[in-house]
């Protein structure tokens, strides 16, 4: 870890323990994963951060109904999402749990700083509670007397509770995304943002509940503990190394010129976004750089859920289809951003066409000419040609600038399909090169050159894949001879045309991307 490398700290959300991982969680931990790798690939110093959000009433709820004490549930659960995240090849840095004592220690001393510039102060809390949600209502947010986020009934809760004096930051917020326009995305989560903090006049913010016990104790009165938001919010504070003064923090959150990163959901963006940079700003701790919120995915056209049924489960899709299809599609199918619709007949339409099709094919047609043409070894390229195969193929000029522009605005999508259009090219680049009648012709300088030409270009895509698919890019570079390991790579300094790969025995091995039947 070099001192002087931009720093990088990019975060999911901490994901329940009530519920095992599903195809929603597999999705942005894939999204952050993806981003992480980017940016190592970039020359930055990431720190990638994941884990489990463990207390409150709904988990001990949930513990209650399995006969068990939180705590084991808690240790149950976390060992699906771990070994999950090991199957997906999540290339996280921590794990954090909020039961660890360097969080409990991290949550109080946040309590007891915006306690202490006079933003904590006890009252009583009465209002409507929806307990799968951990979400109180008012009245009027209420939809048929129900959950306007979940639809499910709310019981009135009234109990003695510590306020966060929220509508102190009501001005400073709007001022904030205003003068940071990219704090909040996409856009129109902005605005959505916006216009609500401009409507509606920001209640106190009840930050304690005595009504049960399963959470961390308020400091200096253990008959409380802490309300689960402020709780789980500070997590992303726990693992960069809070409270102030240690090293880490000062690398990874306090620190001007690294950028802070926290993806989530769309149903959490409030919570990120208003809470959040709330209790922030009272601590006087700096701001996180963006909150990033991105859709929800659909089940064959139908909303997911335990009732239907049609919960998908990541490790069947992953034993059905591979892990890096499943990434791809993800990634791939619906804009970042954007809700997305999951369903078969479109992942297997994914699989056959751009990566068995276009990708898998590429790869095995040019190592099987190396090898039928070449004797298995990459030819060597000569300067003599009046073709410029780079341009030709379009990997030069604007596409790593498109790339790395598309990246750090999330749009993965755009992405893989500017990768896609060089696939395409190159697919093309075969037919009109035609290098079976090149071979036939007897033109041995013009046969090697465009076979080159094409190992190039794979070696190259198999880099920017990479953070989309590892064990993909890895099994391209190997098939193509090349020996070596992703972890550490410099993009710019591995991609440069030219650097030469020619004399490598390549390695035709397994297909990439077996075709599925539809
Ligand atoms: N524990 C809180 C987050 C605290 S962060 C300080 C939480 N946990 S969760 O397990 O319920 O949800 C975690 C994430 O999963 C959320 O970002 C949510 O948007 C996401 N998803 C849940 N269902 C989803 C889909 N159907 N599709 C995509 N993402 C979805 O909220």
């Amino acid at each position: 870890m070099s001192q002087n490398k931009k720093t990088f700290y990019i975060t999911t959300p901490i994901y329940y323990v009530n519920d095992v991982p599903h195809i929603g969680h597999a999705y942005t931990t894939i999204a952050a994963d993806c981003f992480a790798r980017y940016k190592r690939l970039k020359g930055y110093d990431v720190l990638f951060l994941t884990g489990t959000d463990e207390h409150g009433q709904k988990v001990e709820k949930a513990a209650r109904e399995a006969k068990a004490r939180p705590i084991e549930l808690a240790d149950r659960v976390v060992k699906r999402f771990k070994d999950l995240w090991e199957r997906l090849n999540i290339s996280n840095n921590d794990f954090i749990r909020t039961t660890e004592d360097r969080h409990k220690r991290a949550a109080a001393h946040l309590w007891q700083k915006v306690k202490a510039n006079g933003d904590i102060y006890l009252g009583e809390y009465e209002d409507w509670y929806c307990t799968p949600c951990e979400t109180f209502w008012t009245e009027t947010n209420l939809v048929d007397g129900k959950c306007p986020d979940c639809k499910r009934p709310v019981e009135k809760l009234k109990e003695p509770s510590y306020f966060f004096r929220m509508g102190k930051y009501q001005d400073a917020l709007i001022q904030h995304i205003e003068a940071n326009p990219d704090f909040i995305q996409p856009e129109s989560k902005k605005n959505e943002i916006l216009s609500f903090l401009k409507k509606e006049k920001l209640r106190d913010l009840s930050i304690s509940r005595t009504s049960f016990s399963w959470g961390i104790p308020v400091p200096d009165d253990p008959r409380h503990v802490i309300y689960v938001w402020f709780d789980a919010l500070t997590n992303y504070l726990t693992a960069s190394g809070f409270p102030e003064g240690s090293e880490t923090f000062n690398r990874y959150w306090n620190n001007q010129d690294g950028e802070v990163l926290h993806i989530v959901g769309k149903d959490i963006l409030r919570f990120h976004t208003i809470y959040w940079p709330a209790f922030l700003m009272s601590a006087g701790i700096k701001l996180p750089t963006r909150v990033f919120a991105h859709g929800w995915w659909t089940v064959e056209g139908q909303k997911m859920s335990k009732s239907i049924g049609n919960v998908v489960d990541p490790n069947e899709v992953i034993e059905k289809y591979g892990v890096d299809q499943l990434r791809y599609f993800l990634l791939r199918e619906a804009p970042f951003g954007n809700d997305g619709d999951f369903s078969v007949g479109a992942l297997k339409g994914r699989i056959n066409g751009d990566l068995a099709n276009d990708l898998g094919n590429l790869l095995s047609r040019t190592l099987t000419m190396i090898e039928k043409y070449c004797e298995g070894k990459i030819p060597s390229f000569s300067n003599n040609t009046s073709v410029d195969m780079q341009s030709e193929m379009n990997i030069k000029n604007r596409f790593p600038i498109d790339v790395d522009r598309h990246m750090n605005n999330l749009q993965f999508h755009l992405v893989l399909f500017d990768i896609w259009s060089v696939i395409g090219s190159m697919n093309r680049y075969i037919e009109e090169a035609a290098p079976w009648k090149v071979y036939k012709e007897g033109n041995k300088t013009k046969l090697n050159n465009i076979l080159y030409t094409l190992c190039e270009g794979l070696k190259i895509i198999a880099i920017y894949l990479y953070p989309f698919m590892p064990t993909t890019a890895e099994k391209i570079w190997r098939q193509l001879g090349l020996k070596n390991n992703f972890d550490g790579m410099i993009l710019e300094n591995e991609v440069k045309w030219g650097k030469d790969i020619s004399g490598t025995k390549v390695c035709k091995g397994e297909v990439l991307f077996p075709k599925i039947e539809t």
